[in-house]
C-alpha cells in the first residue's frame, strides 16, 4: 500500500469528521462535541497533507511547522481573549484570512503558469481566477466588516454617492477582465493578473462599504460563504479533495445561514446588499415619542410580582450579552422555580448580534435546553404568561413590526411580549436598539421599565427575592 492510499484514507476520515461535527453543531447540547470532532478532523487532514508528497517538490517542513506554530498561537490567544460580544469581529477576521490564503495560493499558481513553469487548461485557469477573486473580496470585505463592527470605521465615511452603481460597474470590469484573461492564456501575463487582484481587493472593500448597522451579521455570513468557496476553488486547483469538501461545507453553511438570517429579518438578500436599512443611521432615542411617558417599576414590586406569578417568560436580547448576565438569570430562574413558578425563555432567531447568540449564552449558564422556546412556541407561551421579562432586548420585541407599515422592521416576526399580562423591561435607558428605531412596547399600559445594567438589576432582584 502506498503513502497516497493512507493519505486518502486520512482525508476521508477528516471529511467525515467535518460533516459529523457540523451535524452535531446543529444543537446546543452537542455543539461543543461537534466543534471538537470537526477540529480533530482538521488536525487529521493537516497531518495527512504534511505527509502527502507534492509532485517533485519536497515539502518544506520548516515553513509548514513555523506557519502552524505562529498561526496556532495567534488563534489560541485571540480565541481565549475574545469577548462573547466581539465574536462576530473574530469570525470576520477568520473569514478574511481564509480568503487571503486562497489569494496567496492562486497567485503562486498563476505566477508559475505565466512564467512558463506549468501548463493549465482553460478550466483550471478559470478555477484559479475564481479562487483569486472570491478570496480577494472575502479578504478586504471581511477586514472592513471587522473595522465597522469594532466601531473603527463610520458607515457614512466609506460610502460614496451612487455607491451601488459604482460597485456594479466595478464588478462588470472585473468579470470582463477575467474573461479576457482566460481568452488570452499565457499572453495575458502575471502583472495583468495582479491588476485583477488589486481590483478584486478594492471591490471587496467597496462591496461591504454601503452595508451597515443591523445588516452586518448577514454580510459576515455571506463573506464566510465566500471564503469557503475560495478555499474550494483553491482545492480544485491543487486537486485536494479535503480542501474541496471543507470549502464547500463552509460555502454551503454560510449561504444557508445568510438565507435564514434574511428570512428572520423578513428582508431579501438583495435588499441587505444594497444597504437599504442598516446604514440608515440611528433615530433619536425611543423615549422621545411625543408626549408618551414610560412607566417604571421598583425593584421590590418587580420582585414581588415575579415571586407570586405562575408563569414567567424571559426574553433575552443583545443587552444580556453586553451585561454578561446569563449566570444571574439562571439564579433568578432557580429561585422562581423553587417557588413553583414556571420559567421559560423566548428565543428570537436574530436576538443579539450573531446566530444562536442567546442559545450560546444560556447554554454557558447551563440553562436546560428544553426551557428555550423558539419564536412560535414562545409566542404561544407569552399569550398565557403572567409576566414577560425582557432582558436587554429591544428590536425583537418591537410591536411596530406588526402594526406600523412605515417601520423599517415592519414584517419581521417578533416576540409578542405585550400579550403577557405584565411586561417588565430591563435596560439602561430609553435608547433604541441596533435598528435605531422607537419601541412602542415601552409605553404600553402593561409595560413597566426597570432601568439599569441588566446584571446589576438582576442581582438586586435576586437579593430582593431571597429576602422575602
Ligand atoms: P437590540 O435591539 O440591539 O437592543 C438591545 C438593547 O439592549 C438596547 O436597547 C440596549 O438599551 C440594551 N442594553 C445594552 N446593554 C445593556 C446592559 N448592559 N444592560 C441592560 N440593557 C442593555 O437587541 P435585540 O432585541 O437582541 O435585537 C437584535 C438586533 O440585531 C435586531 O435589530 C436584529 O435584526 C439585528 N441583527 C441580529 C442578527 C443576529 S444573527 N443576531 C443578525 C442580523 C441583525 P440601553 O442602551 O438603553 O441599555
Amino acid at each position: 500500500m502506498t503513502l497516497d492510499f493512507f493519505t486518502d484514507i486520512a482525508f476521508l476520515a477528516g471529511a467525515i469528521a467535518f460533516v459529523w461535527g457540523l451535524r452535531l453543531l446543529s444543537s446546543p447540547d452537542t455543539a461543543r462535541r461537534g466543534n471538537i470532532i470537526a477540529g480533530l478532523g482538521m488536525g487529521i487532514a493537516i497531518l495527512a497533507a504534511m505527509f502527502q508528497p507534492m509532485g517533485t517538490v519536497p515539502n518544506n517542513y520548516l515553513w509548514i511547522v513555523g506557519g502552524m506554530v505562529v498561526g496556532g498561537i495567534a488563534g489560541w490567544i485571540s480565541a481565549r481573549k475574545v469577548q462573547m460580544t466581539a465574536m462576530p469581529q473574530m469570525v470576520s477576521i477568520f473569514n478574511g484570512l481564509g480568503g487571503a490564503c486562497a489569494v496567496v495560493l492562486a497567485s503562486a499558481e498563476l505566477y508559475y503558469f505565466y512564467d512558463g513553469q506549468t501548463a493549465l487548461s482553460m478550466g483550471e485557469l478559470l478555477i484559479l481566477y475564481l479562487a483569486l477573486l472570491i478570496g480577494a473580496v472575502a479578504f478586504t470585505g471581511s477586514m472592513l466588516a471587522f473595522a465597522k463592527l469594532q466601531g473603527l470605521v463610520n458607515d457614512r465615511k466609506v460610502t460614496l454617492p451612487y455607491h451601488n452603481i459604482l460597485n456594479l460597474i466595478m464588478l462588470a470590469v472585473l468579470l470582463g477582465l477575467t474573461v479576457y484573461a482566460l481568452m488570452q492564456g499565457k499572453a495575458f501575463g502575471f502583472n495583468m493578473a495582479m491588476l485583477i487582484l488589486a481590483l478584486g481587493l478594492i471591490y471587496g472593500f467597496s462591496f461591504v462599504a454601503p452595508i451597515g448597522g443591523a445588516d452586518m451579521p448577514v454580510v459576515i455570513s455571506l463573506l464566510n460563504s465566500f471564503s469557503g468557496l475560495s478555499a474550494a476553488s483553491a482545492g480544485f486547483a491543487y486537486d485536494s479533495r479535503i480542501m474541496i469538501v471543507g470549502g464547500i461545507l463552509v460555502g454551503a453553511s454560510g449561504t444557508i445561514l445568510t438565507i435564514l438570517m434574511c428570512e428572520a429579518m423578513n428582508r431579501s438578500l438583495l435588499n441587505v446588499l444594497i444597504g437599504g436599512f442598516g446604514s440608515s443611521g440611528k433615530a433619536g432615542p425611543a423615549g422621545a415619542a411625543g408626549d408618551q411617558v414610560a412607566k417604571e417599576v421598583s425593584l421590590t414590586d418587580a420582585a414581588i410580582q415575579l415571586f407570586y406569578s405562575n408563569s414567567v417568560v424571559i426574553v433575552p436580547g443583545y443587552g444580556l450579552a453586553v451585561a454578561q448576565a446569563q449566570m444571574v438569570v439562571k439564579e433568578l430562574d432557580a429561585l422562581l422555580e423553587a417557588n413553583g413558578v414556571n420559567v421559560k425563555y423566548g428565543i428570537h432567531p436574530v436576538a443579539g448580534r450573531m446566530p444562536g447568540h442567546m442559545n450560546v449564552l444560556l447554554a454557558e449558564a447551563d440553562i436546560p435546553y428544553d426551557k428555550l422556546l423558539d419564536l412560535d412556541a414562545a409566542n404561544e407561551a407569552l399569550a398565557q404568561a403572567d409576566i414577560a421579562v425582557v432582558v436587554g432586548a429591544n428590536d425583537v420585541v418591537n410591536p411596530a413590526a406588526e402594526t406600523d407599515p412605515s417601520s423599517p422592521i415592519y414584517g419581521m416576526p417578533v416576540l409578542q411580549v405585550w400579550k403577557a399580562k405584565n411586561v417588565i423591561v430591563l435596560k439602561r435607558s430609553m435608547n433604541p436598539g441596533y435598528a435605531g428605531i422607537q419601541n412602542p412596547l415601552f409605553f404600553m399600559d402593561n409595560t413597566r421599565m426597570l432601568f439599569g445594567d441588566a446584571k446589576d438589576t438582576l442581582n438586586k432582584l435576586v437579593q430582593e427575592i431571597k429576602n422575602m
